[in-house]
């Protein structure tokens, strides 16, 4: 049994939760990702590790289907059932000059490790990010602490600039020359936003979040068809170079469960 350290409500959907769970945080390197199960009869979450320290990590989740909106009712002092991990590859985390980070909601907690492990070695990073208002925006402060530049926007325009994330980009890739871009957010955003910045040549990655169960490559759930091929997000990802990723393939399988999930919400009341 693991042990809630500490549950933080981010916003209605939003909650951060900082787990005991010494071995897992020792071993959890920037891209790894964990799986947990809140009882003993729940589903698998997987959820990356945002940050670690020396006995515990921390996860970010939205509470978006049954699964999330049953972790969401433990709370701090209570206990999750298991967690498995570090699963996935590690981030090869290379020196790139310039970095443009790009973050659609809950997407920017993915995103945190990475950007952290790439400032440490020196990399300067812009980061645009993107939520529906400015309630949503997540992170905000710790990438503030390690970004060049940080571009907000809203759908609302609550806070920064009114609309998505690409308006913001193709303004800025027409004035800045950026190395690396590393996408994070819902599938239609890293597909529209990756477009952006393979026409201008810039090697881009995404961290692809497929529909999961065991999470070592066994059951073939999470996978990703690239250039053709298949791949398992489980253990070649959940970071991919986004050329040749089929997202509309996954955007239609992500699709598969939403009625199922939603007589499941309606038990728990939600
Ligand atoms: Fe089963 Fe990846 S989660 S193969």
């Amino acid at each position: 049994m693991y042990k809630i350290l500490k549950k933080e409500i981010l916003n209605p959907d939003v909650e951060l939760m900082k787990i005991e769970a010494p071995l897992l945080s020792k071993n959890t390197k920037a891209g790894h990702f964990m799986i947990l199960r809140t009882n003993k009869d729940s589903e698998r979450i997987p959820l990356t590790i945002v940050k670690n320290d020396e006995r515990s990590i921390t996860i970010i989740y939205q509470k978006l289907g049954f699964s999330t909106l049953e972790l969401s009712q433990k709370n701090q002092g209570e206990y999750i059932e298991d967690v498995v991990g570090p699963l996935g590859k590690a981030k090869t985390i290379n020196y790139h000059q310039r970095i443009l980070a790009v973050a659609g909601g809950v997407g920017a907690a993915p995103l945190y490790p990475q950007i952290k492990a790439y400032k440490d070695l020196g990399c300067q990073i812009d980061l645009i990010i993107g939520a529906k208002d400015k309630e949503h925006l997540i992170l905000l402060s710790e990438y503030q602490e390690i970004c060049n530049h940080v571009y907000i926007c809203t759908d609302d325009g609550s806070l920064g600039r009114k609309g998505f994330v690409t308006s913001v980009m193709k303004d800025l890739l027409e004035k800045e020359h950026y190395d690396l871009s590393i996408i994070i957010g819902p599938l239609i955003m890293m597909k529209n936003s990756a477009l952006l910045t393979q026409e201008k040549n810039i090697e881009t990655e995404v961290s692809l979040n497929p529909i999961m169960i065991d999470g070592t490559g066994m059951c073939g759930n999470c996978r990703v068809s690239i250039h053709g091929k298949n791949y398992f997000a489980c253990v070649d990802g959940p970071d991919f170079n986004a050329d040749g990723i089929d997202f509309d393939e996954l955007i239609h399988r992500q699709n598969y469960y939403k009625n199922e999930e939603h007589q499941c919400r309606m038990k728990l009341g939600n």
